[in-house]
């Protein structure tokens, strides 16, 4: 499976594809990551990938044309979908994370606080996903938790495929607490139960 991420700050990236199970999906060769710099993809030589809204508002908006260029020039088949990520998307959760596994490619837009231009909401983005209520500075924090919700479900990422069907959330179950060494801490014991 391939994920395209669309930023102005794709350096914010490095750290979180440099360990743990992503790096290990990636070197397995079980997902492909591709983080694209959306100023790559202006015309301008200031490399301006916003502009003041129409309306008076303050603040900048994301322009469509960059955006536009970048999903035309990463996306492999009309199928792929685009997912923009903002605070008014509907609510991410294991269920979506499980359907986004399906496809092949997905398209994440990282956008930002301000806003980015209507029109890719309308006409080019697939859907608008929030991952949770509450507002970030920009959508790339939200893009790094979908990568890594939707690679748990790409077969062979996770060790055991049960583990994750098995998760709490994806069943609405609460999962039971968990305990290891020593059956004894500071007076805290590790329930008997567990010992029977
Ligand atoms: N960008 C800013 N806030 C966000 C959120 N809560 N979810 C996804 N993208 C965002």
């Amino acid at each position: 499976m391939r994920f395209d991420i669309i930023t102005i700050f794709p350096e914010m990236f490095e750290g979180f594809f440099s360990g743990g199970i992503i790096k290990r999906a990636v070197q397995k060769g079980l997902i492909e990551i591709n983080v694209c710099n959306l100023r790559d993809f202006t015309t301008d030589k200031h490399r301006q990938v916003d502009d003041r809204p129409y309306g008076g508002e303050e603040g900048m908006v994301f322009k469509p044309e960059p955006i536009f260029a970048a999903v035309e020039s990463v996306r492999q088949s009309d199928k792929t979908p685009v997912y923009l990520l903002s605070p008014q998307g509907r609510e991410f959760n294991a269920r979506l994370a499980a359907e986004m596994a399906q496809h092949r490619q997905i398209v994440l837009i990282c956008g930002r606080y301000e806003g980015v231009d209507e029109r890719v909401a309308e006409h080019l983005a697939t859907d608008e996903i929030s991952i949770g209520d509450y507002v970030l500075t920009g959508g790339e924090l939200a893009a790094m938790v979908v990568v890594e919700a939707v690679a748990r479900f790409v077969p062979r990422v996770v060790g055991k495929e049960e583990s994750v069907r098995h998760d709490s959330f994806f069943e609405g179950l609460l999962d039971y607490p968990q305990y290891t060494r020593p059956r004894e801490f500071r007076g805290m014991k590790v329930p008997q139960v567990l010992f029977s």
